[in-house]
């Protein structure tokens, strides 16, 4: 039977860490990080995560600064907002939450963020960085992903790691940390021919699919390491992994419940960005 990583204990040490951290260099220096959350529009699903995330600021000791702007915002007039929030000294981080309105370009907005202030990693200056190994910033949920599996000791150097799926905000820098790390990485994606033969090599599986219930316990190596990206809604209201968690228990060695596993690690590891962010925009090395 697996053992349960516990994500909401390894974001809240995550984000002590941090807190910690801000509070000294509060003392030291007289400042605090600043991190500004753009919300364009009523997504339901948008409002929560803003509001998980200003109370995350909270928790460590940032200032936080919400603009909450109209559904028919024109591109142009986020555009502004952007340059406002790049070039005010209080704001060390900038997160326009995605999906957009339909009226607006998520590309333009991404890239017209600045490559200091991104702490999403989503420019293609911070993504390029990552395919070099040489990043300020890691994408909060693949880096939260690899948090959990140092929590439980696993080795990754050498390991078979494969991912399911290959979106640019999970799978591809996933892939790329797990391969930092020295695994030897196979991506997997919806055209991926015998999937369940290849992720039964797994040591390490992360499966960021989209797709409830999707990894049966069949495609499970013995012991492997399940981590579970999916947060599906289910037409009962109930959240959902991509896991089948009853099975996939059976056969991993560590697994991650949904929710509760890397839902509360993106959260924090966006507030670890955004210190980085303050750190090096006022040339703190301690
Ligand atoms: N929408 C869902 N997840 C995210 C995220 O990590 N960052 C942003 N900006 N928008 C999101």
């Amino acid at each position: 039977m697996a053992k349960i990583i516990d994500g909401k204990q390894v974001s809240a040490n995550v984000k002590e860490q941090v807190r910690q951290e801000t509070e000294a260099l509060f003392q030291k220096y007289g400042k605090k990080p600043g991190l500004a959350v753009v919300i364009v529009g009523n997504d339901p699903a948008s409002r929560v995560y803003v509001n998980n995330k200003k109370k995350a600021c909270e928790t460590v000791g940032f200032q936080s600064f919400e603009y909450a702007l109209p559904e028919d915002t024109s591109q142009e007039e986020l555009l502004e907002l952007v340059e406002t929030l790049n070039a005010d000294k209080n704001v060390n981080g900038i997160l326009v939450q995605l999906p957009v309105p339909k009226q607006i370009d998520d590309k333009a907005i991404i890239n017209a963020i600045s490559a200091e202030k991104d702490v999403d990693a989503f420019h293609p200056e911070n993504v390029g960085r990552i395919m070099i190994g040489e990043y300020a910033f890691l994408p909060c949920t693949p880096a939260g992903v690899m948090e959990l599996i140092d929590s439980t000791g696993t080795e990754i150097s050498g390991k078979r790691c494969v991912v399911i799926g290959r979106s640019n905000i999970v799978g591809k820098p996933m892939a790329m940390l797990l391969l930092h790390r020295s695994g030897t990485v196979t991506i997997c994606h919806s055209r991926t021919q015998n999937l369940a033969e290849i992720t039964r090599e797994a040591d390490i599986l992360v499966a960021a699919v989209g797709k409830a219930n999707f990894v049966t316990g069949d495609m499970i190596k013995e012991g492997a390491v399940v981590i579970d990206v999916g947060m599906n809604r289910l037409e009962n209201g109930k959240l959902c992994g991509d896991v089948n968690f009853a099975e996939a228990e059976q056969k991993a060695s560590y697994i991650t419940p949904v929710p509760g596993g890397v839902g509360p690690m993106t959260i924090a590891m966006l507030m670890k960005n955004t210190l980085t962010a303050f750190k090096a925009q006022n040339q703190i090395t301690d």
